[in-house]
């Protein structure tokens, strides 16, 4: 897979790639992450990508004309199969979006700022707006990394263990148990009974069990999800 990331600040993004899973998956070759720098898109000398609203009021608005080359020089050399633009008024990302994009090949996301951009990138160019929550970020960089990051772990081969996404919360609606490690015993404090038997049957029933009784106490919308 191969996500192209448009965006003001190529800087910021750089972090969130080059550790970690997400490192690695690139290292791999299972997943290549491409920051574009818009401003090299701009067209005029002082290299502006945003202007004034027309009609007035407050903010820039993202232009058309830099976005417009930008994803036309991408297109011009490979397919693409959504071009994303990160926004608060998109559709909610959540796991189900996350594992439908993990099935897919070549990826454009572009990440707003100010006021958003030019509505004609919208109609023209975008076939998906994605927002990861009802709040407003100063920008879609952050968003894009929470994208890709939910994304590229999907990937077959990035996580050592390929059970350990099945095994996710979300993945079955549900979410996930409480886990825990040595010692058996901290202070007063034990690891159920049941973990230590050795009764793999036993184990999951009581894993089973605690995701539900986990989902209905903190997530019970969860459970009215297809
Ligand atoms: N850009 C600003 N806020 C955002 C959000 N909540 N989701 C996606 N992109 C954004």
């Amino acid at each position: 897979m191969r996500i192209d990331i448009i965006t003001l600040h190529p800087a910021l993004l750089e972090g969130p790639f080059s550790h970690s899973i997400l490192k690695r998956a690139q290292e791999k070759g299972l997943a290549e992450i491409h920051l574009i720098d818009l401003r090299n898109y701009a067209t005029n000398k002082h290299k502006n990508v945003d202007d004034y609203p027309y009609g007035g009021g407050a903010g820039m608005v993202m232009m058309v004309e830099p976005i417009a080359n930008c994803i036309e020089d991408l297109k011009s050399q490979r397919d693409y199969e959504e071009v994303i633009y990160m926004s608060p008024d998109g559709e909610l990302f959540d796991q189900p979006m996350a594992n439908q994009l993990s099935l897919k090949g070549n990826l454009i996301i572009l990440c707003g700022h100010y006021k958003g951009v030019d509505e004609r990138v919208r109609e023209h160019f975008i076939t998906k707006e994605i927002s990861i929550g009802d709040y407003v970020l100063s920008g879609g960089e952050l968003a894009a990394a929470v994208v890709a990051d939910a994304v590229i772990r999907l990937l077959p081969g990035v996580l050592n263990d390929e059970t350990s996404a099945l095994s996710d919360s979300f993945q079955d609606n549900l979410v996930a148990p409480p886990v825990y490690s040595r010692p058996a015993e901290f202070r007063d404090w034990k690891v159920p009974d049941v973990l230590l038997s050795g009764h793999e049957a036993n184990i999951q029933q009581w894993r089973y069990e605690e995701s539900v009784k986990r989902t209905k106490e903190r997530r019970p919308g969860l459970l009215d999800k297809e």
